[in-house]
């Protein structure tokens, strides 16, 4: 059942290329140049802005979709932790799109909060992996994410599927409102169907990032760094390794660094950088060589144009393929997965059933 893998949490990541074909070939149209939604269909004409709440993982994809909605689509978004938003009652104005994201459709709090915005948003859509949820039944429209089971408890497929279908409804939303034409948006989806081979490339860094994440496994403390959509990212990486590895992990965003972080840095505490050449590229380089200067030991997630240019001093470097900017988090998910995959198997800690977690948060 873990298909020749030591834990379903490997075989999960190793799925992803799939995972990800299937969903996009359940959204795209026959001729894959448009969008189609389940019924009844989403008019984003008649939004002005979108709320999205849900936990953890799925959380930061809704971090990451906060993007690709006001980048592309020209949607203000509000996001938040369910827990917070549940007590927090905001006032919701006119006009408002509320998503809820959540892999098991049963998280006690996002059901809590789709709750409390079911008699003031206009319309409540689901992004569930598990179609029967509670979550999926009591919103005007669920899309599925068709990862299938997701039996590990740190959760990696469902993440990038929750992202494809994200990634999908910001396009379809920029190209109702006229943000982008139908060439446009026939160019990005094809970018996005070249998604499932570049993270088959990038899940190739298996063995490089086994040999990294054995000298990951001794430090106490590691910190993730990115900017842009690598921001959320670099939450999640965090997230992932604590989780299953136990060593304490923070994600910053790189601008924030000489706020307050940077006085944790010092040899024995590695950075972990995502940094795809993009137009935030120099910026982020930029807060890294200040982690450098302090004595830090980096490690840098680039790709080839980005290593060329910044691979000097740096600990350790990891070279990813080029990737069309908007998705660059679909791909940059595999090596924060497997940096906390390895990492937890090199400490020997039980990576599919981490202590403490339960993999369905029923109860708040
Ligand atoms: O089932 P849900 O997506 O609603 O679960 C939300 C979180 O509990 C979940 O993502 C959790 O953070 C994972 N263990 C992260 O790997």
């Amino acid at each position: 059942e873990k298909a020749g893998h030591k834990h379903f949490m490997a075989k999960e990541i190793a799925e992803q290329p799939t995972v990800i074909s299937e969903a996009l070939a359940y959204y795209l149209n026959a001729d894959e140049t448009g969008i189609t939604l389940p019924d009844p269909g989403l008019d984003f004409s008649a939004f002005d802005r979108i709320v999205m709440v849900a936990c953890g993982t799925a959380y930061y994809a809704c971090f990451t979709a906060k993007y690709w909605f006001e980048q592309v689509a020209r949607i203000p978004v509000e996001i938040d932790v369910a827990s917070e938003f549940r007590y927090r009652e905001p006032p919701v104005s006119a006009r408002t799109l509320a998503i809820f994201v959540s892999q098991s459709g049963e998280t006690a709090d996002t059901l809590a909060a789709l709750r409390y915005m079911s008699d003031k948003a206009d319309t409540i859509v689901s992004v569930v992996n598990v179609a029967e949820s509670s979550i999926a039944r009591e919103s005007d429209i669920a899309l599925p994410i068709l990862a299938g089971v997701e039996v590990g408890v740190a959760s990696t497929k469902a993440f990038s599927c929750q992202l494809t279908v994200l990634a999908l409804l910001a396009l379809e939303a920029a190209h109702q409102r006229g943000e982008i034409d139908g060439d446009t948006l026939s160019k990005r989806l094809t970018e996005l169907r070249s998604l499932p081979g570049l993270l088959t490339r990038a899940l190739d860094l298996d063995e490089t990032l086994n040999i990294i994440s054995n000298t990951l496994s001794e430090a106490k403390d590691i910190l993730f760094l990115g900017r842009g959509m690598m921001y959320p990212l670099a939450l999640e990486g965090a997230l992932k390794l604590k989780e299953i590895s136990y060593i304490h992990a923070e994600g910053y965003a790189s601008g924030e660094l000489k706020h307050g972080p940077i006085a944790l840095i010092d040899s024995h505490t590695p950075v972990i950088v995502f940094a795809p050449h993009d137009a935030l590229f120099d910026k982020t380089v930029s807060n890294m060589q200040e982690v450098m200067a302090r004595g830090g030991k980096v490690l840098l997630v680039s790709d080839r144009k980005g290593l060329e240019v910044a691979s000097e001093g740096v600990w350790q470097t990891v070279q990813m393929p080029e990737v069309p900017d908007l998705f660059a988090p679909l791909l940059y998910a595999i090596p924060a997965q497997l940096i906390a995959y390895h990492t937890a198997v090199a400490k020997g800690t039980d990576v599919d059933q981490p202590r403490n977690l339960a993999k369905s948060v029923t109860v708040e």
